[in-house]
């Protein structure tokens, strides 16, 4: 039996069934925007959580040196990259080890460049540390996109401190190569600046496709910090854990030291087991998701192909997440969802990933098949309305 089936997540506290519930007209509605899973995380976390749970004592944490061993290990056997223990420090959630370098490691009032579209958290992560967001625009062709150096190059010549790179990029699902990514170490290198990898989206990896760690490049350059989760691969989001690797002893200084002062340490309790037990025990089951995600990928590309090849599907290299050009629609990315609310499915408007991509929205994949076909029923019956 497939692992990746339905889950009704309805009344659960889930953030991205609970959102929306109010603007739909029936109970059984569908939801495809928050970037967390609809189906259960592998069997061997959850058997791990029971047994933590069944043992009943919930209080104060502190890691042991498998933990360390076991994230190591991870990072060699999935990344092929070795990391040293004490570069490792863990943070509550991705967004708070970005905020925590923004404010931590850059200037007040800096300029930090983020590339858009890009994940829509980064604009508060830095306006609400007081930073300016300077965009550096992906460039698209064909639904393909790639990174302008040259616009870059400018933002770092008028003293940009930090670059927020999205690897893989939620929402273009692009996987950059070791090519792309040497150039972006090389600019940062010239201009000094302060290289941020947020890399949750690293297991999640289309067929043909290899994806490559910034930690690449630490030899050529360590001001270079890569921040990564289970909770993206395993439907963990909920329990709040992230690690940040810092090769650079003055950044990892300062990281420490700012999150000591705000008693930032001291993982949840549950969260420890859950990344043990993925990191150890379930490389399989992340290889069949991603298989799963592709399978998901090529049924939305059909429908859209059969439905109107006007609406364009950017290619999937990694991240389960599709993003969707219907801008042959002329309309705003908020009130096609609104429309398609009213057929009691959402998905996630484009707009909130970049001011200029009105007219996209981004669909989640990581659902069941039996979901994804209602969902497109649903989408259809939405557009045939228009
Ligand atoms: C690129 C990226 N970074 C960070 C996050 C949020 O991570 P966390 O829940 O650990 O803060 C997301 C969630 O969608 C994401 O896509």
């Amino acid at each position: 039996m497939t692992p990746f089936k339905t889950l009704n997540r309805r009344n659960s506290n889930s953030a991205k069934w609970e959102s929306v519930k109010d603007k739909m007209p029936a109970n059984d509605y569908l939801v495809f925007s928050v970037a967390d899973s609809d189906y259960e995380t592998a069997p061997e976390i959850k058997a791990a959580l029971k047994a933590r749970v069944e043992h009943g004592a919930f209080g104060y944490t502190m890691l042991d040196d498998d933990y360390y061993q076991i994230v190591q290990s991870w990072y060699q056997r999935r990344y092929q990259l070795n990391i040293k223990k004490n570069w490792i420090i863990t943070a509550p959630k991705v967004l708070t080890a970005l905020s925590i370098i923004i404010d931590g490691l850059s200037s007040k009032k800096a300029a930090i460049v983020i590339q858009t579209p890009v994940y829509n958290v980064f604009f508060p992560a830095i306006k609400q540390n007081g930073r300016k967001v300077v965009e550096n625009k992906l460039t698209q062709k064909n639904g393909h996109y790639t990174m302008d150096t040259e616009d870059l190059e400018k933002h770092f010549k008028a003293g940009a401190e930090m670059l927020l790179l999205c690897s893989p990029h939620n929402p273009v699902g692009r996987i950059y190569t070791t090519d792309e990514l040497a150039r972006i170490v090389a600019l940062c290198k010239q201009y000094g600046v302060t290289l941020v990898s947020d890399e949750i989206h690293a297991d999640l990896v289309m067929p043909n496709h290899q994806f490559v760690s910034l930690g690449k490049f630490f030899n050529d350059y360590d001001n270079i910090i890569l921040v990564s989760a289970p909770s993206k691969t395993f439907n963990l989001a909920g329990l709040q854990s992230a690690n940040i690797v810092v090769p650079n002893n003055e950044n990892r200084k300062k990281l420490k030291a700012y999150m000591r002062k705000r008693f930032l340490y001291a993982p949840n309790v549950l969260a420890i087991e859950a990344i043990k037990t993925a990191y150890t025990l379930c490389d399989d089951w992340v290889d069949a998701q991603n298989m799963h995600i592709y399978q998901n990928y090529q049924i939305l590309q059909s429908f859209l192909n059969q439905y109107n090849p006007a609406i364009t599907l950017t290619s999937l290299e990694g991240t389960y997440l599709a993003w969707i050009d219907f801008s042959c629609y002329q309309m705003k990315s908020d009130a096609l969802n609104d429309h398609f609310m009213k057929f009691n499915v959402a998905l996630a408007s484009g707009i909130n990933y970049g001011l200029h991509c009105d007219g996209y929205l981004r669909m989640n994949l990581a659902c069941s098949k039996a979901q994804l076909e209602d969902g497109l029923r649903s989408l259809k019956k939405a557009l045939d309305a228009l």
